[in-house]
């Protein structure tokens, strides 16, 4: 979606941060808009700290001089600032197109406050059709993503599993694991996929961020509108 947008769910994002708050900082193309204006504001003498949930914002938020501490460091974090792939009517979440699921679920449990950032064409009635990203050990990989289509398939669900790939090598996390993403048609259940999902061993976590953020804002061409739960 255009980059208008972005910007403007950026910009309304920049007034819910107040001076000496320990921010969650997290990753993708709106995430960048953000922590473009948040340099700007620290620059004008704005006083925060962040803690970056991947190396693209890590080596981002270097460039532009927000400075950065560890969730160790700090313990926990007063808000943390994502963006979503998809979000649907109860504000759960699918994330981790880019990959960055794993650590983003981490700083968004740590945090107070998640506030998602997005542009309109991330509302959805239901999360499903943007395929579900699956944070797996590179160990016996290929076995764990049968598992996880035999286990969702005892209850009810039919579909697909992919290793992601980068051009043609397999796409590495940060931390160096790898994705599988999971299509199954539209999620009617995602408390009971994510539960799921997480006792198989080998699984380290999902894309699916349930009960985690109570307000996201939504970007358009003419301005942004908040929805909060
Ligand atoms: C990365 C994510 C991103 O927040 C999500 O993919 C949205 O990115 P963008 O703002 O570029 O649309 O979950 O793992």
């Amino acid at each position: 979606m255009s980059k208008e947008m972005k910007i403007n769910a950026a910009k309304e994002a920049i007034n819910f941060v107040k001076d000496g708050m320990k921010l969650g900082l997290g990753t993708g193309s709106t995430v960048d808009e953000f922590l473009i204006l948040l340099s700007k504001e620290i620059k004008n003498g704005l006083s925060i700290c962040g803690v970056p949930t991947s190396k693209k914002t890590r080596d981002l938020s270097n460039k532009l001089s927000i400075p950065l501490t560890t969730l160790e460091s700090v313990k926990t974090l007063d808000l943390t600032i994502d963006g979503a792939d998809e979000i649907d009517n109860d504000l759960s979440l699918i994330k981790g197109g880019g990959g960055a699921l794993l650590r983003e679920k981490i700083i968004a449990f740590n945090s107070d406050e998640l506030l998602i950032i997005a542009d309109e064409s991330k509302l959805v009635d239901k999360l499903g059709d943007f395929k579900l990203p699956i944070e797996i050990s590179p160990y016996e990989h290929e076995v764990t993503s049968l598992r996880i289509m035999n286990k969702l398939n005892k209850i009810g669900y039919e579909g697909t599993i992919g290793l992601r790939k980068d051009n043609k090598n397999i796409f590495i996390t940060d931390g160096g694991n790898y994705i599988y993403d999971l299509s199954v048609g539209l999620i009617s259940e995602p408390n009971i996929i994510e539960q799921t999902l997480n006792l198989i061993p080998g699984v380290f976590e999902n894309g699916l961020f349930i009960d985690l953020t109570k307000k996201v804002i939504i970007g358009g061409q003419e301005g942004t509108r908040i929805i909060s739960k």
